[in-house]
């Protein structure tokens, strides 16, 4: 799909790296010439992960809680001693279905402190430095569908990521002068073991989300990459302050009146629908 320089000397960090989302980017812009630094709280993980797709480029493990933003200036102070990053992705999260009303303050501040506030603690240490340097840089969030509208039983990570999206905005205009692009993606259901294990932890949520999307499947991690890897690049220059939804067109069948006619009515109905000739509807 890209040419195969398309990241070459890109320096890229993705929180969350380790797992999911964040290791299929990792992969595609290792294989497109990119030298990557994942992180993630899990030491294990990321060594495993950085092992695997060693082979496939430069790649290091770094652990760190974004929650911490002492944790977080660290890493950034190591990464930036070997060089200036060129590509930030904000990718690490939190989430879990639960009824609002009985979620605990730490909950929230759990949810709210990996999505928010590690996106804002990795956004400002790079903004800061590419600012300073007068340097470009790129910031690629990840978000979900539901942040411009909400949702019912995930509500620390619907504020969280309305926030993030409210940043991606808010800075594209402000840093936009100075060189640094700020776009997000919002991806549909996507299986990943982190999060359809919290979000979708049952057969049937998850036969009920296949069946409400219109192309009747979930997304891939690739199709995923393959998005993440053209915002990031050079070749999306002019993008900026976007949020491209990746759902195979689910939102948008939520908020159709009529969408969902096609679950209820048949061909006979459809049939017994259509208009007859003149006479036989005025008789
Ligand atoms: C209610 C819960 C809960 C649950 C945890 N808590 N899980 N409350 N229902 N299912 C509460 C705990 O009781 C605790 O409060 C507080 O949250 C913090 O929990 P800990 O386990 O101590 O925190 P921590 O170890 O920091 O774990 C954070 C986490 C966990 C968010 C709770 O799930 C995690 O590590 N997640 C990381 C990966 C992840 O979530 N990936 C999915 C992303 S998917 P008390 O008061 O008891 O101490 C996504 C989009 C999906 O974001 C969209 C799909 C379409
Ligand atoms: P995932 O595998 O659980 O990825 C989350 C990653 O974040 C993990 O590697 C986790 O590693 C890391 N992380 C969590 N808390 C952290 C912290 N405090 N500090 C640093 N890293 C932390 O789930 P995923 O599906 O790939 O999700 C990736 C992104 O896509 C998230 O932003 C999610 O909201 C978004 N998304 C996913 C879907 C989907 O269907 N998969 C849909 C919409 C949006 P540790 O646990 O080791 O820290």
């Amino acid at each position: 799909m890209f040419q195969p320089d398309l990241l070459h000397s890109k320096r890229i960090l993705i929180t969350g790296g380790g797992t999911g989302l964040g290791k299929a980017m990792a992969t595609r812009f290792l294989a497109l010439g990119a030298t990557v630094y994942i992180c993630g709280r899990r030491e294990d993980v990321l060594i495993k992960t950085a092992a695997e797709l060693g082979s496939h480029g430069p790649i290091q493990a770094i652990p760190c809680d974004v929650r911490n933003l002492d944790a977080v200036e660290s890493m950034i102070e190591t990464i930036w001693k070997s060089g200036p990053l060129d590509i930030l992705v904000n990718n690490a999260a939190g989430n879990f279905i639960a009824r609002t009303e009985e979620l605990s303050p730490r909950a929230f501040e759990s949810v709210i402190g990996i999505v928010l506030l590690g996106t804002l603690h990795a956004t400002m240490a790079c903004g800061r430095r590419w600012l300073k340097a007068a340097r470009p840089g790129v910031v690629l969030s990840i978000s979900a569908t539901y942040a411009p509208v909400g949702s019912a039983y995930v509500v620390p990570s619907a504020v969280s990521k309305a926030g993030v999206e409210a940043l991606t905005r808010s800075l594209a205009v402000e840093w936009g002068n100075r060189g640094i692009r700020m776009n997000a993606i919002a991806p549909g259901p996507i299986p990943t073991q982190g999060a359809f294990s919290r979000v979708l932890p049952r057969p049937e949520l998850e036969a009920r989300a296949l069946d409400r999307n219109p192309m009747h499947r979930f997304g891939t991690t690739e199709e995923l990459a393959n998005l993440a890897a053209f915002l990031v690049s050079d070749g999306s220059s002019y993008i900026n302050g976007e949020v491209v939804r990746m759902d195979g067109g689910e939102f948008l069948q939520g908020a159709g009146e009529f969408s969902n006619l096609g679950r209820a009515l048949t061909n006979e109905d459809w049939e017994s629908l259509k208009p007859r000739n003149k006479k036989s509807q005025l008789a």
